[in-house]
């Protein structure tokens, strides 16, 4: 046997038998060679520190620590099945980190009792957290292929395996286009992650939120916490609904604001995003809490559209992986979009506590019913849990009623610039109707087709709307997709597919109305989705797009500004929770016999 050198006291030579020990333990050859420095104090080192006891010591350790790698790499199938595969887990990402930082806290204590060097620790430690993990993500690679209950649904390999596979692909916000590749390469029924499906089919927007559904909403939703609310809770339960006729004569105002405002611009480019935004922020403060932000008048961009714009492109890439998002929002320091995310959900706050205490002066608005909601549950909920519960509320309709407005109003002009020949048919169509007149504007075919088509080309709502199936799972042409799996059907690719609509990629009106055999499932038309999660604002906003459409095309003839490129609006539209379409610039030239607002 070796002997153990002893030429200084505190540091002494492996026996080549240690030296395979500690190699199988994958240690960097430094750490493997040499344990050194050891103080006398430190350890039953020293206890032991005979050239016998050295030599018993160094044994026991090596073959103690001969295992460890062995034992982390069981510690993370461990964790894998007995822990990460059970319940939900994207709100507790500081718990998982904080509790793998003291797990490693302990491990590197255990460490050091055999080894005084800092940089032998660190290396033994980094060989068994790679062991750890790499037992860890082995462990879900290989139930997620091969044993999940979803392996026998086929989709992209990668896609079962990791969410982070979307994610790095739809990382510059086309989401809607990776959803369209998909379905062209797989066809109706998908696994697009570990346990997700994404339906391309016209039976599941009905199948997600028809009524008599058993589905949820997924993770996704908590996205506000730690506030809830009406469209982000997961409780369909709590869903509220309010009349919305009320609001028709104050967006009638603004729709006349907007028309002077687009007078004002002249010969020169109108840019449709920015006007857009000015009209539907009106309209969200109008019809939300009853207050005038003025921006249509003013022309005059409110912080809370930036805020709300660089907030949403935060979210937008990680909408299929929540966690990071909640992760960032929960442990980043308030910069950047991090920040824009703050403030956008303390503006929807602090407008709404206002509202709360100012009362409504009177008039109806949405926040009337959020309101009413907040006081009847004073009894059965914490004063806390029903602030979270209102400041959610708040944020869900800001975005909802402001951005969603804006994005189709972008496509409805691009439309009718691009072919004239439907805006002549709108103009022809409303010449001499009264725009106060809500059922008129609502029964012009042409009006309704151009929005109708507008809708579905270029939905507001692209992709997103996942849910959770229910107890009993959801049955989809003989394919049963098992409980508590995620599912999800994007919008944009059910308003193109081939298989539902003749000249699918074409805007054609009247196939609303003249020419029904140019839709084949009308099923697959829910840009508003259906059943007990449609948009609370669906009536309110169809009236306020119809006015817009009808105002304007009385006051104006619409065409592209010159030197436009056309294909911007295609090119640099983004799937940022809601469709942000690329830029377009417009001119309107007052019509000679204006009848519409403006002229009143
Ligand atoms: C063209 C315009 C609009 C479209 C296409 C649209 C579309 C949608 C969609 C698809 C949903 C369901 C989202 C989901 O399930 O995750 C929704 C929900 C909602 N929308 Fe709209 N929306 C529009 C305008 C508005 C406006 C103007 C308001 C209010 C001022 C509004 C308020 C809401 C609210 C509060 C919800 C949540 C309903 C709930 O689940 O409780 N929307 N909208």
């Amino acid at each position: 046997m070796h002997a153990v050198s002893t030429t200084t006291p505190h540091t002494y030579s492996i026996p080549p038998s240690r030296h395979l020990d500690i190699s199988t333990s994958l240690l960097p050859p430094s750490s493997a060679l040499v344990f050194s420095s050891k103080r006398p104090s430190d350890s039953f080192l020293s206890r032991k520190a005979t050239p016998a006891g050295l030599q018993e010591h160094s044994m026991a350790v090596g073959q103690g620590q001969q295992h460890l790698p062995i034992l982390a790499i069981a510690a993370g199938v461990v964790a894998h099945h007995g822990l990460f595969r059970h319940g939900e887990w994207h709100l507790h990402g500081p718990h998982i980190i904080a509790g793998h930082l003291v797990l490693g806290a302990v491990t590197a204590y255990y460490l050091s009792r055999f080894d005084n060097a800092l940089a032998g620790v660190f290396g033994r430690l980094a060989v068994l957290a790679v062991a750890y993990f790499g037992g860890l993500f082995s462990s879900m690679t290989i139930y997620r292929l091969y044993f999940h209950r979803l392996s026998s649904f086929h989709g992209p390999r990668l896609a079962a395996v990791t969410k982070l596979w979307h994610v790095w692909h739809v990382s510059d916000s086309t989401n809607f286009l990776f959803q369209q590749k998909i379905y062209k390469t797989y066809g109706t029924v998908v696994r697009t992650g570990p346990n997700e499906i994404t339906l391309f089919h016209p039976a599941a927007p009905e199948l997600l939120d028809g009524f008599g559904n058993e589905t949820t909403r997924d993770v996704w939703y908590d996205i506000v916490r730690p506030r809830t609310s009406a469209i982000f809770t997961r409780n369909k339960l709590e869903h509220k609904e309010g009349p919305m006729n009320d609001y028709y004569p104050r967006i009638a105002n603004l729709v006349r604001d907007l028309s002077h405002c687009i007078g004002t611009f002249g010969e020169n480019p109108v840019d449709i995003d920015q006007i857009m935004s000015w009209y539907s922020w009106d309209v969200m403060g109008e019809v939300l809490f009853g207050e005038d932000f003025n921006l249509t008048k003013s022309k005059v961009t409110h912080p809370g559209i930036e805020h709300r714009d660089r907030a949403l492109a935060l979210a937008g890439p990680l909408g299929d992986a929540i966690w990071i998002a909640l992760l960032g929002f929960q442990l980043l320091p308030p910069v950047g979009r991090v920040n824009d995310w703050r403030r956008m959900m303390h503006f929807c706050e602090d407008h709404m506590v206002s509202r709360l205490n100012r009362g409504d002066n009177g008039r109806i608005d949405m926040a009337t019913y959020f309101i009413e909601e907040y006081e009847n549950t004073a009894t059965t909920k914490t004063k806390t849990a029903r602030d979270l519960h209102l400041s959610g509320t708040a944020v869900t309709a800001v975005v909802a009623g402001s951005d969603t407005t804006r994005a189709v109003l972008i496509g409805i002009w691009w439309f009718l610039s691009k072919f004239p020949e439907h805006a002549k048919k709108v103009q022809a169509e409303v010449d001499g109707v009264n725009p106060n007149d809500a059922t008129a504007l609502a029964a012009l075919p042409h009006l309704n087709g151009v929005i109708n088509e507008a809708l579905r080309l270029v939905p507001p709502v692209m992709t997103g709307g996942n849910r959770i199936t229910g107890p009993n799972g959801m049955l989809i042409d003989d394919i049963l997709i098992p409980p508590g799996v995620k599912v999800t059907c994007p919008r944009y690719v059910l308003h193109r597919m081939e298989s539902m609509w003749v000249q699918p990629n074409d805007f054609i009106p009247e196939r609303w109305y003249s020419r029904p055999e140019l839709i084949l499932d009308k099923r697959a038309f829910s840009p508003f989705s259906t059943g007990t999660r449609y948009c609370l604002g669906k009536n309110m906003a169809l009236h306020a797009l119809r006015l817009v459409v009808t105002v304007l095309l009385q006051d104006y003839n619409v065409g592209f500004a010159s030197g436009y490129d056309e294909e911007t609006i295609w090119r640099d539209m983004r799937d940022q929770v809601t469709c942000q379409p690329g830029a377009v610039h417009c001119i309107f030239r007052p019509q000679a016999s204006s009848c519409g607002f403006s002229s009143l």
